[in-house]
């Protein structure tokens, strides 16, 4: 195999949770040109739509499956639906989640429901399908990979109310070390990547606010927010057998915004 062949995907079948979404519908346009195939799931139909046809315009027929992810049976059914599908699961990439914007409370008055509210979204919906991805996986014997999104909130804290969201990328962050424990013996690496703000329509009314956009922006050593296309290589490596042996790390994709803490 020669250097560039190792990050191509030909031949696998990559399952996106959250495939509707700013960053998931980049990342599945981005693993089908590199070679995969996919199967998005999401509970906005009409996204699933949206990415299909960006995942057709670059010659690959996907599946989409609606689902709502918090759902044990729907997730359950979504990785079923694409065992079923292509035959084979080799890759996991779980975009569901965020949320921070919508619900920003100080901590000591943080309300349980919208913290509840946070923890299913991130946690309990990247959960539900990586349990039963990795057990197609670990029943199919060809091991596999999965890429969780964490955030460089899971490390830093932000004076903006942020409580929930920051718990649950924390856990996240360390889910991915924790199961990279667990499942290296089934060959299955896990690694999650984690993005400053990259412009997608669930930031997009923050990113508005001039003087909020410059703030962010003077932090990040770049000069600029991410773009959904800058996620595609991190995880290309991952997804990839460029990465073999790099299991439990989760990279930084922030313009250089945590070298400066
Ligand atoms: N955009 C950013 O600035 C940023 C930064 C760091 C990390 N992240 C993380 O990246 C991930 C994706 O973020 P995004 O900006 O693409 O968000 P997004 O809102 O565009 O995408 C999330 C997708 O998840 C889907 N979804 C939500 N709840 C669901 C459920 N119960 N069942 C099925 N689907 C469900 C939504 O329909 C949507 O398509 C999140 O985990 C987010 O925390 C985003």
């Amino acid at each position: 195999m020669s250097q560039t062949d190792m990050f191509k995907l030909d031949g696998k079948v990559v399952m996106i949770p959250g495939g509707s979404g700013g960053i998931g519908s980049a990342l599945a346009a981005g693993v089908c040109e590199a070679g995969a195939r996919v199967s998005v799931i999401d509970r906005d139909g009409d996204g699933l739509e949206r990415t299909c046809s960006r995942i057709r315009e670059v010659g690959s027929e996907p599946l989409a499956v609606a689902a709502d992810l918090t759902n044990k049976d729907d997730a359950d059914r979504a990785v079923a639906e694409t065992v079923d599908h292509f035959g084979r699961l080799d890759v996991i990439i779980n975009a569901v989640g965020g949320g921070a914007g919508k619900v920003l409370f100080e901590a000591q008055d943080y309300p349980i429901p919208e913290w509840d509210w946070i923890m299913e979204l991130n946690v309990r919906a990247t959960v539900l399908p990586t349990q039963a991805a990795v057990k197609a996986m670990i029943e199919l014997g060809n091991g596999g990979r999965v890429i969780n999104i964490s955030s460089v909130r899971a490390n830093l804290g932000i004076n903006a109310g942020y409580s929930a969201y920051v718990a649950a990328k924390g856990a996240i962050s360390s889910l991915t070390r924790q199961w990279a424990t667990e499942w290296a013996k089934h060959g299955i690496t896990v690694n999650a990547i984690a993005p400053t703000f990259v412009d997608t329509p669930q930031v997009a009314m923050l990113l508005e606010d001039p003087d909020f956009k410059a703030s962010i922006v003077s932090r990040i050593p770049i000069g600029r927010v991410g773009e959904p296309s800058d996620l595609i290589g991190p995880v290309l490596l991952f997804a990839s057998d460029a990465s073999s042996f790099v299991t439990g790390q989760i990279l930084g994709i922030d313009g250089g915004l945590t070298a400066t803490q």
